[in-house]
């Protein structure tokens, strides 16, 4: 028999709890042993006893379950980074195998968990730390672990994806659809690491580190939001054949890595296109298996328990034939991580400029000075004296295309640079 105890009964933990209730019989056949839980760590006992679950299990500190002999796994659903990272490594310490669903942990101090894993050989797992009931980690640590993985491009946040894609079918703005997600529960009160991006970034952290067998943190990470996304951005890419999605990108090439997080007009024809409201897809391009794309809920009780069982159900396989550590920490390489600078890009950039005679001229030998060549302009609407452009470039080094924006906002005849964004041909 394999015992359990649980910190945090909230979202995540009480669909735990659920799951191995519900589908005990089958987990316990594919475990190899019964799976039970023992205890429960939560700050409010009325949400455990919510779940049927009896006064004696909650316990009443984090030591009735670290110092229990007979707990074998310590399942983390507290969240954020203290004092989760005292209550993990505390449990290692102690001899526990450890699961967990935070992202924000891992991102940042994934390295030291590991190292302590290792210190204490005990087993970390944290599968639906990254999307949810998606298995990418299982994906890229097992399943393709024989393919150079050279790009991870995924759709990892759900309230950023609903929002875009409301945006897109009713011609909305931004604010009007956040508003819609808040109260339809889709977006937090506090909406601010979703829509700039650092949820999505926390994760294509992790995920980067996996796929590249190299770390790469939080901070590595270049992060752009979709709070400056407009209705109209969202129409003219329609209208030249592409959709706008918060991508998470992560690539290697000459054991070179980088990881983005920024929207990014993808062909209406790639499959990541297809991924609508708050589902989440994960496009992986490896040199054997060629493309592959994982979809699924990234976010959500049901499907985040899904994961979390899933893991204590490998560590429970582990035990029971007596291996220990059997995947430990695959960050075994230390590649250099390039800045967004050194990437180049195509992109899509809309200007209000003076609709007068000589405009285009002006602007288009800016961008050539910058060695930005230009694939397509169209004149959008005229109002007053003001025209708006739409250009699109070709591949261009982002340093470039930056140092041409710093000379157009500076010029008279440019009224306002409304939006850059990245147009990514590659996952085509
Ligand atoms: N929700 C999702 O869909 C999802 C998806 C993927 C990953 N995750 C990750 O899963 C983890 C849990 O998320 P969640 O949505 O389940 O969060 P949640 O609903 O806020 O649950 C956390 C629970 O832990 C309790 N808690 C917090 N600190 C505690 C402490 N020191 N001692 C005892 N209990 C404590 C909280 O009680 P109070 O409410 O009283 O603070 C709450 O009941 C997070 O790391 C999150 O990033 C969540």
């Amino acid at each position: 028999m394999v015992r359990v105890g649980l910190l945090g009964c909230g979202t995540v933990g009480s669909g735990v709890v659920k799951l191995l209730e519900q589908n005990h019989e089958l987990i316990s056949r594919r475990s190899g042993c019964p799976i039970v839980l023992k205890k429960v760590l939560e700050r409010d006992a009325a949400k455990c006893l919510a779940l049927g679950l009896p006064l004696n299990m909650v316990a009443g500190s984090l030591d009735e379950i670290v110092d229990d002999p007979e707990i074998d796994i310590v399942v983390e659903l507290i969240g954020g980074e203290e004092p989760a990272f005292t209550y993990i490594t505390t449990a290692m310490q102690k001899g526990k195998h450890v699961v967990t669903a935070n992202k924000d942990l891992i991102a940042i101090r994934g390295k030291e968990l590991f190292e302590i894993a290792g210190e204490n050989n005990v087993d970390f797992y944290f599968e639906a730390s990254v999307a949810g009931g998606i298995p990418v980690i299982y994906a890229l640590k097992q399943a393709l672990a024989a393919n150079n993985i050279k790009a991870v491009v995924g759709i990892l946040n759900g309230t950023t994806n609903y929002i875009l894609t409301k945006m897109s079918q009713e011609g909305q703005d931004f604010k009007e659809v956040l508003a819609q997600a808040q109260e339809l529960g889709y977006a937090e009160s506090d909406p601010t690491a979703d829509v700039e991006g650092l949820d999505a970034a926390r994760k294509i952290a992790i995920l980067s580190s996996i796929a590249f067998n190299s770390r790469l943190t939080l901070s590595d990470v270049h992060v752009e939001g979709i709070t400056g996304i407009t209705a109209s951005d969202i129409e003219y890419a329609r209208e030249l054949g592409y959709s706008v999605k918060l991508l998470a990108i992560a690539t290697e090439e000459d054991g070179q890595m980088q990881a983005r997080v920024h929207p990014a007009f993808i062909p209406k024809n790639h499959p990541l296109a297809a991924v609508n409201d708050v589902y989440n897809a994960v496009f992986i391009q490896g040199d054997a298996v060629g493309d592959i794309m994982l979809y699924g809920r990234g976010a959500g009780q049901m499907p985040t328990a899904s994961a979390v069982v899933g893991d204590i159900i490998e560590i429970s396989r582990n035990l029971s034939q007596n291996y220990v550590t059997r995947l430990g920490c695959t960050c075994y390489e230390d590649k250099k991580i390039l800045n967004m600078g050194q990437l180049s890009s195509q992109f899509y950039i809309r200007l209000l400029v003076n609709d007068r005679p000589g405009v285009l001229a002006g602007i288009a030998g800016v961008f050539g000075n910058n060695n930005v060549s230009i694939a397509a302009v169209v004149q959008k609407t005229s109002t007053g004296d003001q025209a708006e452009l739409i250009m699109i470039t070709h591949r261009v080094l982002e340093s470039d295309l930056q140092d041409a924006l710093t000379v157009l906002r500076g010029m008279s005849i440019v009224g306002e640079i409304g939006s850059v964004i990245r147009v990514e041909e590659f996952v085509r």
